[in-house]
């Protein structure tokens, strides 16, 4: 179905999300967005300079994906805005995993912080950059398969390859804000508990997985012991139990 006519259908339930701003061609989205008011929705076919988090590249080929960001302002929380800030992009990936759920039936995995895996492979990632008092949340979602580059083609997959069938990919982008919307409201409202055990719920590598981080060149191992309220990743190394809040973790 065309955007407009899925956007019109599902006005009530995209909250604060109902104006969508779509490009054939950005650099970025995030870089759009970031002359938007809170609510305001870039939607993109392709980017030419998509960012990924830790200085990577995304790789963001016309019509097989969905490139996009949103104008959040975590800051104004009635409760707590500090954690509702720290714990935002936790709540995005939950939406992301719940939205593509509900457009498709697909079943991701989040990977601390907030990516998005099936099998392994990464599907989804997200982008979260502060501009003044608000917070411009990318994301970036693989919707059919197309030549990768070889060095990203054993890593990631998309929507379609897992489910072996086409699908809508507007319908996940709207499926996907709504479930944003929720999420958020749980944030800006303070029910930081349902974040964190949806959060938990789709995430069970966060317990009992061997994972390995390299710090200034050293590789630690560890095994995964959850998230703490605040979001950050607890992993046992030795008889210690290391609080990770940043930074990029391979699955072993
Ligand atoms: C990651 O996992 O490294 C985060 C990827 C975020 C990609 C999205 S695509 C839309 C938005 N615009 C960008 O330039 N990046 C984010």
């Amino acid at each position: 179905m065309e955007l407009d006519a899925l956007l019109t259908q599902s006005r009530a339930r995209l909250g604060p999300f109902s104006t969508v701003h779509f490009f054939a061609e950005v650099a970025s989205t995030n870089d759009v967005a970031a002359a938007l008011p809170e609510g305001a929705v870039v939607l993109a076919d392709h980017q030419t300079a998509g960012r990924g988090r830790r200085g990577h590249s995304w790789f963001s080929p016309p019509g097989s994906g969905l490139y996009a960001s949103v104008v959040l302002a975590p800051g104004r929380a009635r409760h707590d805005p500090t954690r509702a800030t720290i714990l935002l992009t936790l709540a995005a990936g939950v939406a992301l995993a719940e939205g593509l759920e509900a457009a498709s039936g697909l079943l991701a995995d989040l990977k601390w912080p907030n990516d998005l895996y099936v099998s392994r492979r990464k599907l989804a990632g997200i982008l979260a950059e502060t501009s003044g008092d608000l917070v411009i949340l990318g994301f970036g979602i693989n919707t059919s398969a197309v030549s990768y580059p070889a060095e990203l083609r054993d890593h990631i997959t998309s929507i379609e390859s897992e489910l072996g069938r086409s699908v809508d990919r507007y319908r996940v982008m709207v499926e996907t804000l709504a479930t944003l919307a929720t999420r958020y409201h749980d944030l800006i409202s303070g029910r930081f508990d349902a974040i964190l055990d949806a959060w938990r719920r789709r995430a069970p590598g966060a317990v009992g997985t061997r994972v390995a981080r390299t710090i200034n060149g050293v590789v630690e191992t560890g095994v995964t012991a959850g998230i703490d309220d605040n979001g950050a990743l607890l992993v046992r190394v030795g008889d210690r139990i290391e609080r990770i809040v940043s930074g990029e973790l391979e699955w072993l």
